[in-house]
């Protein structure tokens, strides 16, 4: 149950002068150490898979992971897409599991920052998926390459991030007030000020990328002027390559499980350590008694055929899994027909949304529609359709 509305989780922190880490995690090591430190903490926590980190996992298997792990965790999760890098890969996510999303253009133009985000808002909210917009540019690479940050760090503006807002319509506003992605060479000077005037301004949840490497009084200020998510990656990569370092140092053996012996804990100590620093500790009770579980909705049909062989109609639903399946906030499309003969209904459509939102997103989309009315609705007469909650 522990998966949470993201929102309204984010909300809470807001609302409470605290921080959630959003740690990326890249494989079961990283996954298993994230929430081992959020329960040890009793703090709610973010976990998070970047569109950069695909080609090192296979996406959809390890977020089915992900999924699995946050559902029987004891503490509030809350999965993100972040630094996606389409429309399409946030659609991807919403469909896989993922119930946050970011779509990065802040390296575009602002009109072209602006148009992009507008369209992840509509499509992610009629998922019931909050959405995190980024404006300024915050430079580098988590994880590899994480002291080269090409291009130049740009500053989130007030005025820019006001208008960015208002006409996005996104949820959180992740901010570039000095930080970089990766190793921070020198000192992090953070423009506080800045800062102060956005959350003054806005209001909403404020995300920091580029958490690695700030000082406590640093992750202090960020918290006391509105930031409520701190992503975090490079310091966790870092633990996991010392952890196998060692062992390498240590042993002249090659066996893989020796290897990386130790990672799992070096991930999980440097997540707690972050966990402790941001104040989340000791929330997840209020997190889960106020926060709306995420669960989602199943859209059950069962029904009778009239005028269509048994062919046509596995050539129906065949269709119908195809399109079906690719409508935002579609889980799952599964086609079946009864066991007995003398069901009352032969066939049946389970079709999972990822929240009770899609069940009207989907209704009015308009490949839904057209496969409903030229193919399901002139054969399927004998019908009932029912959208069910989970209960748990
Ligand atoms: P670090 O790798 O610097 O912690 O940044 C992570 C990040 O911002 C992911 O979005």
């Amino acid at each position: 149950m522990p998966l949470v509305n993201m929102r309204e989780m984010l909300h809470h922190a807001y609302g409470n002068g605290y921080a959630v880490g959003a740690f990326d995690l890249v494989n079961l090591d990283f996954l298993e150490g994230i929430l081992d430190a959020a329960e040890r903490c009793a703090s709610p926590v973010i976990l998070s898979l970047a569109e950069s980190h695909f080609e090192y996992f296979d996406f959809e298997l390890l977020l089915s992971a992900v999924e699995k792990a946050a559902r029987n965790a004891s503490v509030p999760v809350a999965i993100h897409l972040d630094h996606g890098e389409s429309l399409q890969s946030a659609m991807n996510a919403i469909n896989h599991g993922c119930n946050g999303v970011m779509v990065d253009a802040s390296h575009r133009s602002l009109d072209d920052n602006i148009r992009t985000t507008r369209s992840v808002v509509e499509m992610a909210h009629g998922c019931g998926v909050p959405v995190e917009g980024e404006l300024g540019y915050v430079p580098g690479v988590e994880g590899e390459d994480a002291e080269r940050h090409p291009g130049k760090v740009s500053y989130t503006t007030t005025d820019q991030a006001i208008h960015f807002v208002e006409t996005t319509g996104i949820d959180f506003l992740a901010v570039s007030i000095g930080t970089v992605h990766g190793r921070m060479r020198g000192e992090a000077k953070l423009d506080f000020q800045r800062l102060r005037d956005i959350n003054e301004a806005l209001g909403l949840p404020l995300v920091i990328h580029g958490g690695t490497g700030l000082s406590e009084d640093q992750y202090r200020q960020l918290i006391t002027n509105g930031v409520v998510k701190i992503n975090y990656y490079t310091a966790l990569a870092d633990a996991a390559g010392a952890a196998i370092r060692k062992n390498v140092e240590a042993t002249e053996n090659n066996a893989f499980t020796q290897l990386t012996r130790g990672v799992q804990a070096a991930v999980s100590e440097e997540a707690e350590r972050c966990i402790r620093l941001w104040g989340s500790t000791g929330r997840a009770t209020e997190v889960l008694t106020q926060c709306t579980p995420w669960l989602p909705v199943e859209h059950l049909i069962v029904y009778n055929v009239n005028g269509l062989d048994d062919e046509g109609v596995i050539e129906m639903m065949a269709k119908g899994r195809d399109v079906l399946s690719k409508i935002p906030g579609v889980r799952e499309v599964a086609t079946g027909s009864a066991v007995k003969t003398d069901a009352a209904y032969r066939y049946t459509w389970l079709v999972q949304f990822c929240h009770p939102a899609v069940i009207d997103s989907y209704r009015d989309h308009a490949d839904h529609v057209a496969f409903a009315d030229q193919l399901f609705r002139p054969v399927a007469g004998e019908r009932i359709s029912i959208d069910y909650a989970w209960i748990e």
